[in-house]
């Protein structure tokens, strides 16, 4: 791979998604680039399945191969690994997305080198000073070269806190993700069929952030939230697990209410169609909440905060937190609204930074 290359750097479930129109975009122009997986999702359902089924081709290159559970040695595991592969190739810019520890050790490890570092979907704030990944974010937008924020208000805000670097507004790369596959999706997925379900007879729930899963009460009132609206609505409750939440499920000794159906991860396709024929999302993740809106599902956020503050604002999300009363409130309240809002995202976010990509690796 030659030094006037871009490499991205890829290593979550949701940064493989929303890197994969970009690289679509990068393939078809011939842009050259690579991307450098940092091992952080290492299940064959949390990692392969998404570069198999996006069709992502280029050569992966794996920065980390020992899964660690201490947040810090994880980080500079995928550091030292990604560095080492920097300093290799030494390409003119390096791409990090979102506000996962993969993308604090990607942006660290370009820096460290002085390489020309992109932040994909910054200038997001949670406010929420528990999450990490408030933090990750925040350190990533102060020490990158260009961030390519969603939206005016990202941009108003990382302007707020004076951050050194250009602030381009390019939209939200998932629209193109959804829109690039859910016509492919809805013709391959069988999981309908598999799971027996019916449209709009059953509610889809996702939960893995730390601050809920981590904590036995929070995560016993999630499941009691769900168990009571499926009780409550008779819609069946579909949970794909989030390895973390199993693992706690497991560690917690916790009991999974009747009506509430676990199944595993599932595929990006598997995934959208589930979704976009729910009734209702509950979830505490961010790439679905945005999801949700796209397909015009209503979601209720099982957290006390939302990055995603425009789905509040077109009424397609409400924020309940994780109490169970509160959650069959919100939920009610979602289920019986008209699925007629704005999607408040912008589509273009691929091309946009492929434009400039390009424009920096014309310039000498
Ligand atoms: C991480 C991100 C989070 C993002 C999420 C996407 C951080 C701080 N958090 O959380 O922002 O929303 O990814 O899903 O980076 N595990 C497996 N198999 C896997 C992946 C994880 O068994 O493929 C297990 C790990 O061993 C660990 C737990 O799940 O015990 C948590 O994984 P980790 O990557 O630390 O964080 P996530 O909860 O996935
Ligand atoms: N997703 C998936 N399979 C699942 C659950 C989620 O493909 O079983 C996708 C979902 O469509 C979204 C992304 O994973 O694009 C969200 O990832 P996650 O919830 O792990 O992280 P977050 O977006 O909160 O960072």
């Amino acid at each position: 791979m030659s030094k006037n290359s871009v490499a991205i750097v890829t290593g979550t479930r949701p940064s493989i998604i929303k890197f994969s129109p970009l690289i679509r975009e990068f393939e078809s122009r011939k842009i050259p680039f690579f991307l450098i997986h940092s091992g952080q999702h290492y299940s064959y359902n949390m990692d392969r399945i998404f570069y198999d089924q996006l069709n992502l081709k280029p050569p992966r290159l794996r920065a980390c191969f020992q899964p660690s559970s201490y947040p810090g040695e994880q980080t500079a595991a995928m550091l030292r690994g990604i560095e080492r592969i920097l300093m290799e190739v030494r390409p003119k810019l390096v791409l990090v997305g979102g506000d996962a520890n993969t993308n604090l050790a990607g942006a660290l490890a370009a820096r460290k080198l002085d390489l020309i570092l992109g932040h994909v979907e910054a200038g997001l704030r949670s406010f929420d000073w528990r999450m990490p990944e408030e933090h990750n974010r925040i350190i990533i937008d102060h020490i990158s070269d260009y961030l390519y924020v969603p939206s005016s208000e990202a941009k108003r805000q990382v302007e707020s806190e004076s951050v050194h670097g250009e602030v381009f507004v390019v939209g939200n790369p998932i629209v193109e993700a959804v829109s690039e596959n859910l016509k492919i999706a809805s013709r391959k997925s069988k999981v309908m069929s598999l799971l027996s379900l019916r449209q709009d007879e059953y509610l889809v729930c996702t939960s893995h952030r730390k601050e809920n899963v981590d904590d036995k009460n929070n995560l016993k009132s999630i499941l009691n939230g769900l168990a009571r609206v499926s009780e409550r609505t008779h819609l069946r409750a579909i949970f794909p697990v989030h390895p973390r939440t199993l693992k706690r499920i497991l560690e917690f000794s916790l009991a999974v209410p009747d009506g509430v159906e676990l199944i595993n991860p599932l595929g990006y396709m598997d995934f959208l169609v589930l979704v976009s024929n729910s009734r209702l999302l509950l979830t505490d993740s961010g790439g679905a909440v945005e999801e949700a809106c796209i397909l015009k599902v209503p979601c209720v956020t099982i957290r006390d905060n939302i990055e995603w503050t425009e789905t509040l604002r077109v009424g397609a999300n409400v924020v309940a937190g994780v109490d169970p009363e509160n959650i069959l409130r919100k939920s009610l309240r979602m289920i019986s609204r008209k699925r007629n809002w704005r999607v408040p995202f912008r589509k273009g976010a691929p091309k946009k930074i492929a434009d400039h990509a390009l424009r920096l690796l014309q310039t000498s």
